[in-house]
């Protein structure tokens, strides 16, 4: 079926819509501002991605670390890397777009095995990710054979594959305050595993947490220093981190979650300024979602999720190369499932 013709009303129309979503955008990192002559540009490429996902019976899943031109222009879903997976659980789709980074379209193949799974940029890692090998974590079991073993999602299915349980950020403390066990090998996060002991001491809970030495590139950059010198100069400040930040960091914020948390806390909170200790993107959704709010930087840029574009979102759908098709052995999926399901079990409730 030939491509309908994009028509000046169709493309001025298109314009304004993404204006709308778009202009209260102050983070953009990639020094682009959002006007009519910015949104003009792209509006074709929305416009044909939204087609082609039509045609392809496609979903396109985002993480809040992208350009908000991708997750506001194309985007189906939006959200922390629970949120995401579960939409992945539950998808129908025959092809699953993941416009985040590489293991989180990996987890989206693990739960929805028979979608055409696609990742934009083949290149999209994750430090955390990339920190450790399937058969560095066999080496570590057998060094701590009484040991649950719990892997964070930013890991690697072959990692997946090897551990009783996966946890994300926005449920880690419930699931490891719940397991059976005392001793729990938790892999890959150094920082995050430190803020988990923390937090369970904090809440009376008694456990024994060995790490690997994986950390975040992004999060582990951020120092109280900073935020001495913001709490300074912005009275009534808010600092709201990740638990993939530094244990002082976490320690000095006045509040720790996932994105999505994160998110939740800023829009419910009322503050003259916020300092977001996470990757930029979660400043551009809430500079969307919640343009009252003030913001003062300090956000850092995860090179990983900026390698995702409108572009390479429109290639992968339009018709995927191999290298942005992700496969899993079966064998190797079925056992990364049962980690990711048994967090479906063990998460809470909301
Ligand atoms: P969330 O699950 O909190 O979105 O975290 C994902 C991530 O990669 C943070 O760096
Ligand atoms: Fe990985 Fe850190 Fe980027 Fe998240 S922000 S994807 S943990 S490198």
């Amino acid at each position: 079926m030939a491509a309908p013709t994009l028509t000046e009303p169709l493309i001025e129309a298109e314009a304004e819509r993404l204006l709308r979503v778009l202009m209260n955008v102050d983070c953009e990192p990639q020094g682009r501002k959002w006007n009519l002559d910015t949104c003009r540009e792209i509006a074709p490429l929305t416009l044909e991605i939204n087609r082609l996902k039509k045609e392809k019976n496609a979903v396109i899943l985002t993480h809040s670390y992208v350009e908000p031109e991708i997750i506001y222009g194309v985007g189906d879903f939006k959200g922390d890397s629970y949120y995401l997976s579960l939409k992945a659980k539950e998808s129908k789709a025959d092809m699953i777009v993941f416009a985040g980074v590489v293991f989180m379209a990996e987890t989206a193949k693990i739960l929805s095995p028979d979608a055409t799974v696609v990742v934009p940029d083949r290149g999209s890692g994750c430090s955390l990710a990339d920190s450790i090998t399937g058969d560095q974590l066999r080496k570590l079991k057998a060094a701590y054979p009484d040991a649950a073993v719990v892997c964070y999602i930013n890991s690697t299915a072959e990692v997946k594959a090897e551990c009783d349980v996966c946890v994300t950020s926005g449920n880690v403390y419930h699931i490891i305050a719940n397991l059976p066990q005392r001793r729990i090998l938790f892999v890959p996060d150094r920082l995050m595993g430190h803020n988990i002991r923390d937090e369970l001491k904090r809440r009376g809970i008694d456990k024994e947490l060995i790490t690997s030495d994986g950390t975040c590139m992004v999060h582990e950059e951020f120092t109280v220093a900073q935020i001495a010198e913001a709490r300074a100069q912005f009275p009534g400040l808010k600092v709201v981190s990740h638990p993939e930040c530094p244990p002082d960091v976490a320690a000095a914020s006045d509040f720790v979650g996932s994105t999505g948390a994160m998110l939740q806390y800023v829009k419910s909170t009322v503050a003259p300024y916020f300092l977001m200790l996470t990757e930029c993107g979660l400043v551009g959704r809430l500079e969307v979602e919640d343009p009252e709010k003030t913001f003062i930087g300090g956000c850092r840029l995860c090179p990983y999720m900026k390698l995702n574009s409108l572009e390479k979102v429109r290639d992968a759908l339009r018709a995927p190369r191999p290298d942005q098709i992700v496969t899993l052995d079966e064998d190797l999926r079925r056992r990364a499932a049962h980690s990711i399901e048994r967090m479906f079990e063990l998460a809470p409730k909301s």
